[in-house]
C-alpha cells in the first residue's frame, strides 16, 4: 500500500496527466448550464459530443413535500446549488475554465426566478473568464439532445412533453423550428404531477420519492384503466394543440366520487389508485397520439418530411414513460414513420443537453455571443415559426388507430 502523500501525488499526477492529455486533443468545450426549473444541471461536452464531465442537482424531494415547485424556493435552492453543480461538472471533466470554447445557458422558457440564476451566474462566469455565451431556448435542447447518440437529419417531427411544456415542431434546422402545435393550458408533466398529488401517492410506499408521471407510470403497471373510461381532450377539434386541465378535471370529478364511495376523506390513499392511475397515463397518451398523428398526415400533405425515412422524435421528461412511447409506436408504425426517443436519462432536465445544445450552435456558428453582451431571461418563449392556425385550417380529420398496448 502507498502512504497517503504518495498517493495523493500520483493523483495529482492523474488528474494534470488527464487533464494535459485533453487539452491537447479537444479542440472545443462547452459549458452548459441549466436552471430553468427545479434542477440545477451543468455539463462539459467535447465538440464531437462526449461528455466530459456532469453533475444534477435535483429538487424533487423538496417540491414532492412542499405540494408543487414554489417559485421562491426554487429560486433558493438554484442559488445554494449552482456555484457548486459547475464546480462539479469542472472538475469532473479535468477541465479548466480557460479551457472552453464557450458557456451555455438556458435563459427561456421557464420560471423567470430559476432562469435568473442561472443566467447572473453564467453572466459573471463569462466576464470573469472572458468566454462566449450561448443563450439557450430549453426546448429547442430537448429537441436536439437526440441528435447527441444518434446522427438524425434534418427535417425531422418532434414531439415534447414536459413539466411545463407539449408541442409538435418540424426541426429544419439547429435553430429552425416551424411549431404546428403546442398546448393551450397545462402541460402533461403538469397535469400528471397534479393527480399524483391529488391522490396523495407521497404517502403511497413504492411512491414516496417519485415524481408525479413516475409514480402514476408506476402504479398503472397493475391498473385496470378501463375502469375509469375518461374522455380524450379536444375531440372536435382538428388541429395539433393540446389541452389537459379537462382531463384533470375529469380525473379530480371521479377521485371525489370514489372517495364519497369509500367514505375517506381527502389525503388517505384510495383503493383504486391503480386503476386512476392506469386511466390518466392511457388518456394522456391517447391525446398525445392523436394529435401526432394529425400533425403527421399535415407533414406528409406539405412536404414537410423527407419520403425516405421520415423521424419522429420524442423528448422532455414526460417521454421517458414507457405506456406513452409504446402508444406513439402505435402511431409511427401505422403511418411508417420511425420513433426515435433519448435515454430517459436525458429526456428529463439536464445540463448535458444544455452543452449538446450550445456544441451545435458553435459547430454551426450561430447565436454566439461575446461576454459582455447583456442577455434577459424570457419565461415565456415559442420554439419557433407559429404555423398552429395553418394546421388548424387544415382541419385534418384522422382515420381511427387502434391502440395496442400491454401493460
Ligand atoms: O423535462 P422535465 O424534466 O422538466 C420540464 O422541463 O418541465 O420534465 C419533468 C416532468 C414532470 O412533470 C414529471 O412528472 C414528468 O416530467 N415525468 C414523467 C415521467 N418521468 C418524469 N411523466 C410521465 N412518466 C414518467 N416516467
Ligand atoms: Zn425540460
Amino acid at each position: 500500500m502507498f502512504p497517503t502523500k504518495v498517493k495523493r501525488l500520483l493523483q495529482l499526477r492523474n488528474t494534470l496527466w488527464g487533464c494535459a492529455s485533453l487539452k491537447a486533443h479537444c479542440s472545443r468545450l462547452v459549458l452548459g448550464i441549466e436552471t430553468s426549473c427545479d434542477d440545477t444541471g451543468a455539463a462539459v461536452m467535447d465538440e464531437t459530443g462526449k461528455i466530459l464531465g456532469e453533475s444534477l442537482h435535483s429538487q424533487k424531494e423538496v417540491h414532492l413535500r412542499t405540494g408543487g415547485i414554489i417559485p421562491t424556493v426554487a429560486q433558493q435552492l438554484h442559488r445554494e446549488n449552482i456555484e457548486r453543480v459547475v464546480q462539479e461538472a469542472l472538475e469532473r471533466s479535468h477541465v479548466a475554465p480557460s479551457w472552453l470554447s464557450a458557456v451555455a445557458t438556458t435563459v427561456k422558457p421557464g420560471l423567470g426566478l430559476s432562469l435568473g440564476i442561472g443566467l447572473d451566474f453564467s453572466r459573471r462566469f463569462v466576464r470573469q473568464h472572458n468566454k462566449p455565451f450561448i443563450p439557450i431556448h430549453h426546448m429547442e435542447a430537448h429537441a436536439l439532445t437526440v441528435r447527441m447518440h444518434l446522427p438524425v437529419p434534418f427535417p425531422f417531427l418532434v414531439l415534447l412533453v414536459s413539466g411545463g411544456h407539449s408541442l409538435l415542431a418540424v426541426a429544419r434546422g439547429v435553430d429552425d423550428f416551424l411549431l404546428l402545435g403546442h398546448s393551450l393550458d397545462e402541460a402533461p408533466g403538469d397535469t400528471m404531477d397534479k393527480v399524483a398529488r391529488r391522490l396523495s401517492l407521497i404517502k403511497h410506499p413504492q411512491c414516496s420519492t417519485l415524481s408525479g408521471g413516475q409514480a402514476l407510470e408506476l402504479l398503472a403497471k397493475d391498473g385496470d384503466r378501463s375502469r375509469f373510461p375518461f374522455r380524450t381532450p379536444m375531440g372536435q377539434t382538428y388541429d395539433c394543440c393540446f389541452s389537459f386541465a379537462g382531463l384533470r378535471n375529469q380525473v379530480n370529478m371521479a377521485i371525489m366520487k370514489k372517495e364519497a364511495e369509500e367514505g375517506i376523506e381527502q389525503g388517505t390513499l384510495l383503493s383504486c389508485v391503480k386503476d386512476i392511475a392506469a386511466a390518466t397515463q392511457h388518456t394522456v397518451a391517447c391525446h398525445l397520439a392523436k394529435r401526432t398523428h394529425r400533425a403527421i398526415v399535415f407533414c406528409k400533405e406539405n412536404g414537410m418530411l423527407p419520403s425516405s425515412n421520415p423521424i419522429l422524435v420524442l423528448s422532455g421528461g414526460v417521454a421517458s414513460n414507457e405506456y406513452i412511447r409504446k402508444t406513439l409506436s402505435n402511431i409511427t408504425e401505422t403511418t411508417g414513420l420511425h420513433l426515435l426517443c433519448p435515454p430517459a436519462k436525458f429526456c428529463t432536465d439536464n445540463g448535458v443537453m444544455i452543452a449538446w445544445n450550445g456544441v451545435e450552435r458553435l459547430r454551426e456558428g450561430k447565436g454566439i455571443l461575446p461576454p459582455n453582451v447583456d442577455v434577459c431571461y424570457e419565461p415565456k418563449a415559442l420554439l419557433g415559426v407559429d404555423m398552429s392556425a395553418e394546421v388548424r385550417a387544415a382541419a385534418i380529420r384522422l382515420p381511427s388507430v387502434r391502440i395496442k398496448i400491454h401493460n
